[in-house]
């Protein structure tokens, strides 16, 4: 059951789409004053949610703000990632789910201040709460998902493998990459292409001398079973005769500077706009051009710097430069040098700078800080309402960098700049449930690592377990150690890891398809199906997928296996050399298993079905219905299925049959 209050008044972020009538306040399990609602935590509840957040599964003992933010440095002292994802389940005695909805930043402290008291403080006091109770974890997530929305579902090429590099810039750069892969039979079904196919970093440009006719380009690489995903930026470079820039000045799309003249900030390009994405004919405009790509045979994008990252104000660079004329004349002593080197570090995602530009949102002008959660899920809404008109047929993939709640309906989202350190493989495990629950089902993280050097054994571990991530793609930053699979001795260890996911392709469609349609997760955490289970509970690094197996990726380097608690007996299927070796059911309890790099390991449970292909070395060569049954146990359920073209926009569970064994 879903209750409603309101306070203040509140702006509206058309993340719900329909709403229970609101009901009048009183302090019950959660009190509100001063403008925090706080709550005890009992010694063994849970704390489940929060999206996009460092640490872990539990979300307790930390402090966390939903305020979307640029930073690569995904450390644990840090309080707020790309997303803002305000929704949350207590789970102890009873459970209980809290949404709070409002645009701007929230400050969840769970149990931070107070090991035993949850403290939520909005920004303002202008919010929608929403307080959901259910029997269970899961029951609390489909009531709240009902409530948001049907989730994104990308074309089913996009589930095969992709190759990204920050860098590639030629065509016949990617043309090397692609050789390399189709030579060494490594599956992939596309590359993504990084600011350097832009002119200069111009959004819905192309640089005509590295990737001269690209429309044939597109359609080359379309021929080697490889689909281009370009990336788009969320500011416009500020450019004399560059034409959506000039448009978007004339018209008047551009976010406005308390003086009416168009906000001026930095990003890749140098000077930029940003397009007041809030704004509905802003966005309608910026949304029809990527009808510029699409018409190029593009049909995937991915939207980046939106949250909106800001490296510079044009305002905040000229007091910077004045300050520094101050500091040069001066001895730097302890002082003043530690000032002027935060002076420096403190130009980029300057809270000053994002107070400072406004938007026309519904009919009215905010100042971005009091909207700020909502640029990001705006843009990716522009360009999928515009999808809808411009590819009425077909689904086109789309994912963002920042969210928010509401905006699962629209794309999905990448994890942002990690690095390739095992922490991150860690953190991205965690963070698949937590991002289910709010919708986000097609979702990964940059495999490998996108910050700093990668190494062998990392990317094995971390292909390991991103064949099972929706989306699976090897991207790294510019001048870090290059990435590509083929780069390494260990390429045809790779290339079987990789094999894995086009074998287990028809089980992660249906159970995605499943999740997006029924509203449900596709990665949930133990305790939301052994909640009876104290252990299983506090499990942190073994997830649940779907409804038949269960996985325990290795996340840590040079270890031969890891310990495994098994809530209930299940049978270890192990992926080694292109075959399935099925191995004794592990009893419940604790197991040490051993898993050399290149295996993959799933968890078959009792009495369910695993549906498997024989894999392919793209999308199209993976044949749905030719499927091996993998079982165990006296009471073999059925298994539900889900197959359908992968391409059309009409998906329901029509699309389902019933495989028996
Ligand atoms: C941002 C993105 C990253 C991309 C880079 C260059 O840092 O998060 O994925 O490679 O910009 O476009």
């Amino acid at each position: 059951m879903t209750k409603r209050y309101v306070f203040g008044s509140p702006i509206e972020t058309d993340a719900i789409l329909c709403k229970p009538e609101a009901e009048q306040w009183e302090n019950g399990r959660l009190s509100y004053q001063e403008n925090a609602l706080t709550c005890e935590m009992e010694e063994e509840e849970i704390v489940y949610g929060l999206g996009q957040a460092v640490r872990g599964i539990n979300k307790r003992g930390w402090i966390y703000e939903s305020n979307c933010t640029d930073d690569p440095q995904h450390t644990e002292d840090k309080h707020s990632l790309y997303g803002a994802h305000n929704f949350l389940i207590l789970d102890g005695e009873s459970r209980l789910g809290i949404f709070v909805d409002t645009p701007s930043r929230v400050v969840f402290d769970i149990g931070y201040t107070d090991r035993r008291t949850l403290r939520i403080a909005p920004r303002t006091p202008d919010f929608e709460l929403y307080l959901i109770s259910g029997e269970s974890p899961d029951d609390i997530v489909r009531q709240f998902r009902k409530l948001v929305g049907r989730s994104y579902i990308p074309p089913l090429w996009a589930f095969g493998y992709g190759q990204s590099r920050w860098g590639y810039s030629s065509a016949e750069e990617i043309r090397q990459v692609v050789k390399e892969y189709r030579e060494n039979h490594i599956p992939m079904d596309s590359v993504y292409l990084d600011i350097d196919y832009m002119e200069r970093y111009k959004d819905f440009t192309v640089n005509q001398e590295t990737f001269p006719d690209f429309a044939a380009f597109v359609e080359e690489m379309k021929k080697e079973n490889i689909h281009l995903v370009p990336i788009i930026d969320g500011g416009v470079k500020k450019e004399d005769g560059y034409d959506v820039y000039e448009e978007g000045k004339e018209k008047g799309y551009f976010c406005k500077d308390e003086q009416g003249e168009d906000f001026v900030l930095g990003v890749w390009p140098g000077r930029c706009c940003l397009p007041d994405m809030l704004n509905e004919e802003a966005g309608r405009w910026f949304g029809r051009k990527y009808k510029i790509l699409l018409d190029q045979g593009i049909d995937g994008f991915w939207n980046d710097m939106n949250e909106p990252a800001i490296f510079y104000s044009e305002k905040g660079l000229r007091e910077v430069f004045e300050k520094i004329d101050e500091y040069r004349t001066q001895n730097l002593d302890i002082k003043t040098f530690f000032a002027f080197k935060d002076l420096v570090a403190g130009i980029s995602n300057n809270p000053k700078d994002y107070a400072a530009f406004y938007h026309n949102y519904k009919g009215r002008k905010y100042c971005h800080e009091t909207v700020h959660n909502l640029f990001g899920y705006y843009m990716t809404r522009s360009a999928a309402e515009a999808f809808e008109e411009l590819a009425p047929d077909k689904r086109i993939l789309l994912f963002s960098r920042a969210s928010y709640i509401g905006m699962h309906r629209y794309g999905g989202i990448w994890q942002g700049d990690n690095n390739s350190w095992w922490s991150h493989l860690l953190l991205n495990i965690r963070m698949m449930p937590s991002l289910n629950m709010c919708g986000f089902l097609y979702t990964g993280a940059d495999i490998g690592g996108f910050g700093a050097d990668t190494t062998e054994d990392l990317l094995i571990r971390w292909l390991s377990f991103g064949v099972f991530t929706p989306l699976m793609r090897n991207h790294a930053a510019q001048g870090t150690r290059r990435q590509e699979v083929c780069r390494f001795a260990g390429r045809d260890l790779m290339g079987e890891v990789i094999r894995v996911r086009y074998m287990l392709m028809p089980y992660l469609y249906s159970e995605f398809m499943k999740a997006a349609l029924g509203d449900g997760m596709m990665f949930r955490p133990l305790g939301f199906v052994y909640g009876d289970d104290a252990v299983a509970r506090r499990v942190e690094d073994q997830l649940l997928l779907g409804d038949s197996i269960m996985i325990a990726p290795v996340h840590e380097q040079n270890a031969a296996g890891r310990t495994v608690y098994l809530p209930e007996p299940m049978k270890l299927l192990r992926f080694r050399g292109g075959q399935v070796w099925e191995e004794a059911v592990c009893p419940k309890g604790h197991a040490y298993v051993e898993m050399p790099l290149g295996d993959v390991c799933v968890f078959l449970r009792e009495n369910r079905i695993l549906p498997l292909s024989k894999g392919g070395e793209h999308m199209g060569e993976v044949d749905f219905s030719n499927l091996r049954l993998y079982h165990f146990g006296a009471h073999v359920q059925p298994y539900v299925y889900y197959t359908d073209d992968g391409v059309s926009r009409e998906c329901d569970l029509s699309h389902t049959k019933t495989l028996t064994v």
